[in-house]
């Protein structure tokens, strides 16, 4: 087979394996200072399995980019398709059953239930999604954050970095197809911080999840397939050029 033709058939199996497909998003908030263009017209495709670093200074639209990712904030204009659906064409009840099933989301600032312990933080959403055995399977996954001891305890009685791990727990325990961390490894001590990678990428590896992980962390972003930078509410790089280029070096 040619080059061009090779190049053609793997660009069209990538391109049928896409999992997470922003076309010129766009979103533009009010704010008590006036509208605000957050998302300026992001393109960016992530193919499944793909692990992704998401990096840019603070404020450049980042977390915000997640949020329209998982159908939790709607675009202005654009469109996006994530595991095969149109979020647009999604109500509230879908979007909700898509996040379900499909999601699995570390926020930047957590949002454990205060009224729950870190167990039932873990466990409720498991229950929701008609899992049996959600409670073995939540201690499991807090025993795998190295929180086995504090299964019990209540977010307020949790340090950063322990509140973090939790959310990390619920996050994969579900072992969603695309798992969106936003700065999973911001609160943690630099042991912890490479045991909550090593599970998120072991767990990629074993289930085919695709990773979209913000961070400020260099080695963390090293880790991953390429990395995105965003800078003002733009995609600076889309980090394919440097993928191809370190690809082309391994094959050489
Ligand atoms: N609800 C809102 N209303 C108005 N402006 C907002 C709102 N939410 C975010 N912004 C603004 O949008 C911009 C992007 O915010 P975002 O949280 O996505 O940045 P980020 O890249 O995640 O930054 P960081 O690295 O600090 O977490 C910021 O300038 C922020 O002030
Ligand atoms: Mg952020």
């Amino acid at each position: 087979m040619s080059k061009v033709q090779s190049d053609a058939t793997s660009s069209k199996t990538i391109a049928d394996q896409i999992i997470v497909d922003l076309d010129d998003v766009h979103l533009r908030l009010d704010s008590g200072a006036g509208p605000v263009n957050i998302l300026r017209g992001v393109n960016l495709q992530v193919g499944r399995g793909e692990r992704v670093g998401v990096v840019g200074p603070s404020g450049s639209g980042k977390s915000t980019m997640m949020m329209v990712m998982a159908g939790l904030e709607r675009p202005s204009a654009g469109r996006i398709r994530v595991a095969g659906r149109d979020l647009g064409s999604l109500n509230e009840d879908g979007l909700a059953r898509f996040r379900r099933d499909h999601v699995g989301i570390v926020f930047q600032a957590f949002h454990l239930v205060p009224t729950m312990t870190a167990l039932e933080n873990v466990a409720i959403p498991l229950e929701f999604a008609g899992v049996s055995d959600a409670f073995d399977r939540a201690r499991l996954g807090l025993e795998a954050v190295g929180l086995g001891h504090r299964i019990h305890h209540y977010p307020g009685q949790l340090s950063g970095g322990e509140q973090q791990r939790t959310a990390l727990a619920r996050a994969f325990v579900a072992e969603p197809a695309l798992l969106l961390a936003d700065e999973p490894t911001g609160n943690l001590d630099i042991d912890t911080g490479a045991t909550i990678v090593k599970l998120l990428f072991d767990l990629a590896e074993r289930r085919g999840t695709t990773l979209v992980l913000i961070t400020h962390d260099p080695a963390l972003a090293a880790r991953c397939d390429r990395t995105v930078r965003l800078a003002d509410g733009r995609i600076a790089d889309d980090g394919q050029s440097s993928r191809r280029e370190r690809v082309r070096l391994a094959g050489e």
